[in-house]
């Protein structure tokens, strides 16, 4: 799916969600706790086995909040990053056309998965969305004229911030699911869910370093001044969105 259409699923399905009737109290991020414990005795009452759930703290809700507008602004980044750097990297070495649609259509799902989650749990989009396409698109379409190493240099510096980002989330979802033990609960089904997504989401964006480091990143020129400051970028990015 191009990036056009998925950027209007998007929008869309925000507009649509915020339309939605839908009952508030069916989300695990509602920001009413009373609502959760209505949940709470009717997954005990359809059965007899279920723990009770595990309701998040305001400031849990308030992570997860930032946690998905970080992704979705993150993967949309990844998507221009590969849209600006391909056509000038396949016409020189045809033979990574492979390798690039292979991580532009892995970037272009996790889009599509955020998109969804954002639209779901009605969550605020970044408000640094157009910044974060103009800079995406830059930094793609300068490091492939730097060429090949420099191309591959920049997937490095990201996939090691993101990689990096999306384990936080992890272990922060993680303290939380040992926590609901200790107290004989268990979380959400849809965060258990989220949970799987963001690992599965995490071992590719790994797999996407792997790729630049097997495809001389290490080679590029110069190397530590041009991963320094992607990396700061990445990280400044991330920290502006959390809270924008
Ligand atoms: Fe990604
Ligand atoms: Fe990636």
């Amino acid at each position: 799916m191009g990036l056009p259409i998925l950027r209007q699923c998007a929008l869309k399905s925000c507009r649509n969600s915020l339309k939605s009737t839908s009952p508030v109290f069916l989300d695990f991020l509602a920001p009413s706790a009373s609502v959760h414990k209505q949940c709470r005795s009717a997954s005990t009452a359809t059965s007899g086995e279920a723990k009770p759930r595990y309701v998040l703290s305001k400031e849990q809700r308030e992570f997860m909040d930032s946690a998905l507008r970080v992704n979705q602004a993150g993967e949309l980044a990844a998507t221009l990053i590969y849209t600006a750097q391909t056509p000038q990297i396949v016409r020189s070495y045809p033979h990574l056309r492979p390798l690039m649609k292979h991580m532009y259509d892995q970037e272009a799902g996790h889009l599509k998965t955020f998109n969804g989650l954002i639209a779901k749990h009605q969550i605020r989009p970044t408000a640094m969305y157009p910044a974060w396409e103009v800079a995406a698109t830059f930094l793609g379409w300068s490091t492939a004229a730097l060429g090949r190493e420099a191309a591959m240099a920049c997937t490095e510096a990201v996939e090691t911030e993101i990689g990096s980002h999306y384990n936080d989330q992890v272990r922060e979802i993680l303290s939380w699911e040992a926590d609901a033990a200790r107290r004989g609960e268990e979380l959400d089904d849809e965060l258990k869910e989220m949970l799987a997504t963001f690992r599965r989401i995490r071992d590719e964006e790994l797999e996407h370093l792997d790729h630049a480091v097997a495809n001389d990143s290490k080679e590029a020129k110069p190397y530590d001044p041009l991963v320094d400051v992607i990396r700061f970028g990445c990280r400044t990015a991330i920290k502006i969105s959390e809270k924008i």
